[in-house]
């Protein structure tokens, strides 16, 4: 898959209609700070997403003068073409050749893989970050995990409700049961993705480097006798404690990554370790989304000269030559066979 072109208006600093083409290979945008490059692969990540990767809100984005946004593209996979748009007028939207649709829809058609340079110190040593990110990674090569813990999140709003305002036992059990089917899935998914992906980064790139999830019960690991019935009991057995503490113990939005290198926390170890073993946890996906799929994602990397040092631009651009890269610099790089150059 990889994206023509996009369309941007009323978004951050483009006010105007700004139209930026792409070719199927390497693309690389480049500016002085400020000029609006992050802003064009932020637009590309709302596409995808329905969200950007900065944690803002939608109103946020809007232009100053604007009080709308479009963002129009076209997405060509395997030779069909789709438009996909998003928009943000009295609320949010997504489009997918002109039929609103939710994030699952897109997903089977267009996946950007976003890789910042900044904020990656903090994403190793943030729970939540890393249960977003693979949460990503999973929705990646199966679109329909978004659905699941969407529903996982409503049901745990409700069970949260009641804990902490009418913790009647019978109401509770029955959520806990709608509970457990969702627990079950989202667990059994995380478990085999986790498998896949170490497969992918040892073979691979790192043999030391292991990804290494833990639920948030002890007793939901991934055997024989993680069934149904057993969550349940789990879930049941907890809840007296659970009233007590008025909010829930147990569930998948606890549920922990860790990632070590050859066994040590990879958050103990230098920025630049954290980054290079980051990256070949990104390259182990890649090569996983191709399996699984049949096709790469489109790879978005920011401020791509502090990301990547020579060595890993000769793995990224020789080991995936089919796959369309946008990238972002202060500076043109010749590894780039197509360019846009931004001015302020
Ligand atoms: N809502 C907004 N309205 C207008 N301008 C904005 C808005 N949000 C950000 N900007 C400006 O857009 C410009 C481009 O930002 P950015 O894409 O991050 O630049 P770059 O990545 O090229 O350094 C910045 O000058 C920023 O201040
Ligand atoms: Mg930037």
């Amino acid at each position: 898959m990889f994206i023509e072109n996009i369309e941007i208006s009323g978004f951050r600093n483009l006010k105007k209609k700004n139209v930026f083409s792409f070719t199927n290979s390497k693309n690389i945008i480049y500016g002085p700070n400020g000029s609006g490059k992050t802003t064009i692969l932020e637009a590309i990540y709302i596409l995808g997403f329905g969200r950007s990767f900065l944690n803002v809100k939608k109103e946020e984005l809007l232009n100053n003068e604007s009080d709308e946004f479009f963002i129009n593209s076209t997405v060509n996979r395997n030779q069909l073409k789709f438009k996909i748009s998003a928009s943000l007028n009295k609320s949010f939207s997504l489009f997918l050749d002109g039929e609103k649709t939710g994030i699952p829809g897109i997903g089977r058609n267009f996946f950007p893989l976003f890789f910042s340079s900044s904020d990656y110190v903090s994403l190793i040593s943030s729970r939540s970050s890393l249960r977003k990110l693979f949460d990503r990674f999973i929705f990646g090569t199966e679109n329909i995990y978004s659905k699941e813990l969407i529903e996982y999140k409503k049901v745990i709003r409700n069970k949260t409700y009641l804990l902490k305002h009418n913790p009647d036992y019978a109401h509770l059990k029955g959520w806990n049961k709608l509970l457990a089917e969702y627990i079950l899935k989202i667990t059994r998914k995380r478990f085999d993705f986790i498998r896949k992906i170490n497969d992918h980064v040892q073979d691979k790139h790192h043999s030391g480097i292991e990804i290494r999830y833990t639920p948030s019960s002890s007793d939901f690991y991934y055997s024989d006798n993680f069934k149904l019935d057993k969550v349940l009991s789990v879930l049941d057995g907890i809840l007296e404690k659970e009233i007590l503490y008025k909010s829930p113990i147990v569930g998948t939005h606890l549920d922990k990554y860790e990632i070590f290198m050859d066994n040590r926390p990879l958050r103990l170890y230098s920025s630049g370790e954290k980054k290079l073993n980051l990256i070949f946890i990104y390259l182990a996906y890649i090569d996983m989304f191709l399996s699984e799929r049949g096709e790469y994602p489109v790879f978005l990397v920011d401020d791509y000269d502090i990301a990547m040092d020579e060595e890993n631009t000769e793995v990224l651009m020789s080991n995936y030559p089919a796959m369309q890269i946008i990238a972002t610099s202060v500076r043109n790089n010749k590894n780039f066979d197509s360019t846009i150059k931004l001015k302020h």
